[in-house]
């Protein structure tokens, strides 16, 4: 059985990051095909929108992509690439695992944090209107059924992980409606999940004791903004974006992606540091069930990091890209 993925490398160092990580899952034997898709700059060049229908359509016939990050045009008035995929794409699920890596500088050791965030709705949805000069109004939406789909989606993941405890977060007092419903729906669909312990947190406790003690938490569910904005924090958590590897997940299709951008200050230098695009590479094998291999690189991974001696800059060390990616390989 082989896999065929659209491939989207991405802008500033995405080429380089992208292209180690094809490297490494190509010597480890991973039954990938890539399908290169345009995206961001280039297809701005060629579509004039970061995310042409082309592309989007690439993927929903794989089913599968892997992207590296993408610069937003400013101005122009254009929907970021990454919503527009999300939202044509229904990539509701927003999955982000954080994980203490050895010798990252700044992790919490044994960090070991799952976050769900509802990708779809809430102030992402773009309602905003000026009612009168001066006054403003965005709103936040926030429906039963994304509620119960993104819930049901992290219940099912808890269940195959022996995962054991989740967190929802809201603000309920403040949106008693808007983030009462995704609590609502939370509480429904865990009524058939009587063995995983389920809690909820205000998103204020929350920001206060995940950086004071994040092994309070093991699973963590949130509306799109929460999520958007403690997934950011919790990467901090793990030593920072240029680690932690994410996911967006819909019923029809699945795009795996470094949660970094495109690092415009070391972009074709051979600096970047490809962990964050590999280490979703590995989700994605992982979730068409390769977990063979997937284990086998994230092992090799592992040994190089522990050695200490193949470091990129960003983690201290003195190596570029190519020679952190081949001692992957070596250690394959
Ligand atoms: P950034 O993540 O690109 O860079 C922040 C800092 O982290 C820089 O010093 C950079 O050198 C470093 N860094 C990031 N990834 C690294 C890696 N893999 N290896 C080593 N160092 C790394 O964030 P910034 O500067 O705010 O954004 C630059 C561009 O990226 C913007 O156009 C932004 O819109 C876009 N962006 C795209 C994202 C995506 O496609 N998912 C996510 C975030 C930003």
């Amino acid at each position: 059985m082989r896999y065929r993925v659209t491939l989207l490398e991405g802008d500033g160092i995405g080429p380089e990051v992208t292209g180690a990580t094809c490297r490494i899952l190509a010597a480890a034997g991973a039954p990938i095909d890539w399908e290169k898709a345009p995206a961001g700059g280039e297809a701005m060049e060629r579509y004039g929108v970061p995310m042409p229908e082309v592309t989007l359509q690439s993927i929903r016939n794989n089913r599968l992509g892997l992207k590296g990050p993408l610069m937003t045009p400013k101005g122009g008035g254009f929907r970021s690439a990454n919503v527009t995929m999300r939202q044509e794409l229904d990539l509701f699920v927003g999955l982000r695992p954080v994980k203490a890596l050895p010798n990252v500088p700044g992790a919490w050791p044994g960090l070991d944090l799952v976050l769900f965030r509802e990708n779809t709705e809430d102030l992402y949805a773009g309602i905003e209107h000026e009612v009168t000069p001066g006054t403003v109004v965005s709103l936040k939406t926030s429906t039963t059924k994304a509620g119960e789909r993104i819930s049901r989606w992290a219940f099912e993941y808890m269940r195959y992980r022996g995962r054991r405890t989740i967190h929802c977060c809201h603000k309920a007092p403040i949106n008693p409606l808007a983030d009462g419903a995704f609590l609502a729906a939370f509480r429904a669909v865990g009524a058939e999940y009587p063995y995983i312990e389920q809690l909820d947190v205000g998103v204020d406790t929350l920001s206060l004791f995940l950086p004071m003690d994040p092994s309070r938490f093991d699973v963590l569910l949130l509306q799109n903004l929460y999520g958007d904005i403690l997934s950011d924090l919790c990467a901090g958590l793990a030593g920072g974006l240029g680690v932690v590897p994410g996911a967006n997940i819909g019923s029809k299709a699945a795009v795996f992606e470094a949660v970094h951008g495109t690092a415009p200050d070391i972009a074709g230098q051979g600096k970047a540091n490809p962990l964050a695009v590999l280490l979703s590479a590995l989700m994605l094998l992982e979730y068409v069930g390769e977990w063979k291999v997937a284990g086998r690189i994230e092992r090799a991974v592992w040994d190089v990091l522990g050695a200490g001696k193949h470091l990129t800059g960003d983690l201290g060390g003195k190596a570029g890209t190519v020679e952190f990616t081949e001692a992957i390989i070596d250690a394959l």
